[in-house]
């Protein structure tokens, strides 16, 4: 008997942007009863729901409940991040011969695409024809020669995939008409407790790295790619968040915690697992794959209690954490780390997935 597939999309209003743009939300479901949201403005996912050992289905990512709390004050919740993903020194490099100055919008440092990245514009929407078992949304979004200093007209598209064994699957894509570099990543913020009153130093998490990005006081690398061995940046082995998140180093001063870029191993083309997170008492796994050389893990060193949570109440100190893929923090200015420059005939491409599951 041939099996029925519950997987949909739904799509509705979610408001209007400051100069009058609609903004769409999209519901992806799949039929183990997974739900991710995403909405044009920023393609943002805005709720993600998945199961704990009972197979109880909750949302698991920071974000707010309207557009206007996502347009007014966002740490970047739930977004798509470009043109560059994670700092750039003083928000300068150069291409052949040629200067850039691009938006200086954290301290004298450019940071996740400028003051307006990807993550604060209306992408274009496309449902893709369904396949039985998946679902998906394509979002597009044309960047503009100049936009926050980049060179080069930028077309991305980013695919968000929900399948029917709980995984997201993320592909973007660019193109462009002139030398420019390009570096995209999703900034989702996880509390696999479901419960955002809690913080998440109770998360045990892996990373598959034996290096990690040491970086200056205002979170530039300082070009070295340090070995974990011996410090709190080693996550070989399943940790949890809070272990070592207070001991006496320097990197954790500069970090406020933990913010930095992890060097992933096996750096050969294709996918391989990067990261883990695991939340013991609901039982919720999380397992990232990436094509990328890196990973930021990001542990909300930044949440302060001030912004308002969906559930009500407010986002305390290191209630989320960001697992970001990526190449590596201010690479256009550091020629030993990985390229980050697409030429027009080339077309940027980068995967991640994310699977959930229960252990
Ligand atoms: C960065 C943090 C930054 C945060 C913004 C992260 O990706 O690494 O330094 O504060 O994004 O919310």
């Amino acid at each position: 008997m041939a099996t029925i597939s519950k997987v949909s999309i739904e799509k509705s209003e979610f408001g209007k942007t400051e100069d009058g743009k609609p903004v769409e939300k999209y519901i992806l479901k799949n039929s183990e009863g997974m739900i991710v949201d995403i909405i044009t403005y920023g393609g943002i996912i805005t709720n993600w729901t998945a199961p704990n050992k009972d197979g109880e289905y909750e949302d698991v990512v920071l974000g707010y409940n309207s557009l206007d709390e996502y347009i007014k004050n966002t740490p970047y919740f739930g977004a798509l991040i470009g043109r560059y993903g994670n700092r750039i020194a003083k928000g300068k490099f150069s291409l052949e011969g040629t200067e850039y100055q691009l938006t200086v919008n954290d301290g004298q440092n450019h940071l996740h695409g400028g003051n307006k990245g990807f993550d604060k514009v209306v992408w274009t929407a496309e449902e893709m024809p369904a396949t039985g078992n998946s679902v998906s949304l394509k979002l597009t979004y044309i960047s503009e020669d100049g936009e926050e200093g980049y060179p080069g007209n930028l077309t991305t598209t980013v695919i968000y995939t929900l399948t029917d064994t709980n995984v997201l699957e993320v592909d973007y894509a660019a193109t462009t008409d002139i030398k420019t570099i390009v570096n995209l990543t999703q900034h989702s913020y996880f509390n696999l407790s479901g419960d955002f009153s809690k913080t998440i130093l109770n998360h045990e998490i892996v990373l598959h790295a034996d290096k990690y990005i040491p970086v200056d006081d205002t979170l530039i690398p300082t070009g070295e790619l340090a070995d974990v061995t011996g410090t709190p940046f080693d996550f070989r082995q399943a940790k949890t968040v809070g272990k070592e998140i207070n001991v006496e180093n320097d990197q954790l001063k500069n970090g406020l915690g933990y913010d930095h870029c992890w060097v992933l191993n096996n750096q050969v083309k294709g996918i391989r697992l990067a990261a883990s997170a695991y939340h013991p008492e609901s039982g919720r796994l999380l397992e990232i794959a990436t094509d990328e050389p890196g990973i930021q893990l990001y542990t909300g060193n930044f949440l302060d209690g001030k912004l308002p949570s969906k559930q009500g109440g407010t986002y305390a100190h290191r209630t989320g954490f960001c697992l970001e893929t990526q190449h590596y923090p201010d690479s256009p200015n550091l020629p030993g780390f990985p390229s980050v420059i697409l030429k027009p005939e080339e077309i940027y491409t980068s995967t991640t997935t994310f699977k959930f599951s229960t252990k």
